[in-house]
């Protein structure tokens, strides 16, 4: 087996292949000024490789895993495994207005004639409960990085209030809670447009405490600024983020920043400067179970 890595993605790649013990290669990327892309694989490939890639900004990389994808059975390769910690597209899973592109089937259905597996974390399935109905594999594996958080918070505090900002969270908020014993409550949300988001918080006593928000994403970042506006005036001592997968589009850490956070502490998913809570273990593990 080959671990092949992207540049973008390389130091979670070279983690991923010391955990696993197995080789790793590098696939040769280049951006053409009109924005083609060249793709180049190792000519002699074994014949099971994994691909590791996140599929954050998914435009340009869902292309070039098209191209890696083909090339590999091209050379040979029989068995591809896709190690997407983000697993992008997942959100849009009706169509909200006549003629819109349901692209959680679309994509899940590109990347299932592509891959024989996909091992991807706490994707955002809303009115699914399980990845084999967006991505119809067998091996189509989510994993929870409930438990790497979970650890972090209590290697970091002693105790804390764990807020979840809207319904879906409280999947994620509730099991790292009752795995470290935190108490947590779940705030409602509704989210106007991308920027306009309202939270209520529950109707619980935040005065005194630190409290962690948890969530799966923080993309423009509104979500996590508001709810922590609102744990200052609710008389929150501490106030710190815990993300699973740090997009941060645009101005995001900035306005999360400016709300007045204490820390931002999120999983290594997507390489960002607050990636302090390593996946290479539970990704490992993952892999290791499909062979
Ligand atoms: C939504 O349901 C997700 O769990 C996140 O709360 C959401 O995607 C965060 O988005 P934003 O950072 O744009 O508010």
């Amino acid at each position: 087996m080959l671990l092949l890595a992207f540049p973008d993605y390389l130091e979670q790649a070279q983690r991923l292949a010391t955990q696993l013990n197995v080789p790793i290669s590098q696939t040769f990327l280049h951006r053409f000024p009109d924005g083609e892309s060249l793709v180049r694989l190792p000519p002699a490939l074994p014949r099971h490789i994994v691909i590791f890639r996140s599929l954050d900004h998914p435009n340009d990389k869902l292309i070039e895993l098209l191209l890696c994808a083909k090339t590999a059975r091209k050379l040979g390769v029989h068995r591809i495994t896709l190690v997407a910690p983000y697993l992008c597209y997942m959100r849009q899973d009706i169509a909200n207005n006549p003629g819109e592109a349901v692209s959680q089937r679309i994509i899940g259905q590109l990347l299932a004639d592509l891959f024989d597996d996909v091992i991807t974390v706490d994707p955002h399935l809303h009115r699914i409960s399980r990845l084999d109905q967006a991505i119809p594999l067998q091996n189509a594996i989510s994993l929870s990085a409930s438990g790497v958080i979970g650890s972090y918070l209590q290697s970091q505090l002693n105790h804390a209030v764990l807020l979840g900002p809207d319904s879906e969270s409280e999947q994620w908020v509730a099991g790292i809670a009752s795995e470290i014993g935190f108490e947590y409550g779940i705030a409602k949300k509704i989210r106007r447009s991308d920027h306009d988001v309202k939270i209520t918080l529950p109707n619980r006593n935040f005065s005194g405490h630190p409290v962690v928000v948890i969530d799966d994403m923080a993309s423009t970042g509104r979500t996590l600024t508001q709810t922590i506006h609102l744990l200052h005036k609710a008389g929150a001592t501490e106030i710190y983020a815990a993300i699973t997968h740090p997009l941060f589009c645009d101005d995001a850490e900035t306005a999360i920043r400016s709300a007045g956070v204490n820390g931002i502490w999120s999983t290594d998913s997507i390489r960002h400067s607050t990636s302090c809570i390593r996946l290479d273990e539970l990704l490992a593990a993952a892999v290791r179970s499909i062979l």
